[in-house]
């Protein structure tokens, strides 16, 4: 009985070395937004995989990459030429309402909230490289 619960806290151990170095491995090859924007950023990029968000038959890429006009969203009109930093500063200035970072925090987190689906943890998004 004792033999069997010791193999078992072993091959607990070795199915969790194993999980370490695998996830460790894994997460190089997450696919992650560039945070070139944010000079010396803190955090590891958010993990973010555009095909798991494309989520209607329609392939409405204007949930995200939007276009606003007088401050009024314009509906079927998309964004994905520019950078969200091309429009959404570093800090925040009178002529763009939301700072960069707030912006991805917003969009991202949410959404996920409001669907109660994805991620809203710090380390979920920033998955350490
Ligand atoms: C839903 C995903 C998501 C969650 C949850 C999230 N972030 Fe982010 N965060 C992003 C994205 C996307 C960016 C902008 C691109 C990037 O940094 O990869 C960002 C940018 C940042 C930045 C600016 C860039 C940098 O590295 O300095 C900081 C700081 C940051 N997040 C901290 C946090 C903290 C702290 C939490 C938890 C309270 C958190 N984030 C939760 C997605 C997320
Ligand atoms: C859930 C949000 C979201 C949706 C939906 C989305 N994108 Fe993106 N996309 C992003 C983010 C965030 C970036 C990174 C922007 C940045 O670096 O400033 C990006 C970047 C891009 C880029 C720049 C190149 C690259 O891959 O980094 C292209 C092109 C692009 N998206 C096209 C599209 C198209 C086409 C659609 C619709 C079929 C779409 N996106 C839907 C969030 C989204
Ligand atoms: C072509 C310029 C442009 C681009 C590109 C752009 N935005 Fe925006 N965004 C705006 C403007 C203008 C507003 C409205 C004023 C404001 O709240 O900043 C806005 C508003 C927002 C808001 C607030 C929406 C609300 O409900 O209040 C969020 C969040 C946001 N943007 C995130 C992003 C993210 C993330 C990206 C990149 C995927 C992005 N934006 C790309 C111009 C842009
Ligand atoms: C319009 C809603 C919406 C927006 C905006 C959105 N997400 Fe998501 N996200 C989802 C949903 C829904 C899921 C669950 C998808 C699934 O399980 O197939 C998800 C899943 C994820 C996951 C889990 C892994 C995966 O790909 O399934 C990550 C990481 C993630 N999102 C990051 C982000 C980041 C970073 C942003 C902002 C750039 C973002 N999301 C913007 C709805 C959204």
């Amino acid at each position: 009985m004792r033999k069997y619960f010791i193999s078992g806290i072993a091959l607990v151990l070795v199915l969790a070395a194993g999980w370490t170095a695998f996830s460790d491995q894994d997460s190089q090859y997450l696919e992650r937004l560039d945070n070139w924007a944010f000079e010396s950023p803190r955090r590891p990029g958010a993990v973010f995989s555009h095909d798991d968000h494309i989520f209607d038959l329609d392939d409405d890429c204007s949930i995200c990459h939007h276009v606003y006009e007088d401050g009024e969203l314009v509906p079927d009109e998309s964004s994905e030429d520019y950078y969200c930093s091309d429009c959404h500063s570093l800090k925040p200035a009178p002529d763009n309402g939301m700072p960069l970072e707030a912006a991805y925090h917003k969009l991202c987190r949410d959404c996920h909230f409001d669907r109660g689906q994805g991620p809203v943890l710090c380390g979920e998004c920033h998955i350490k490289e």
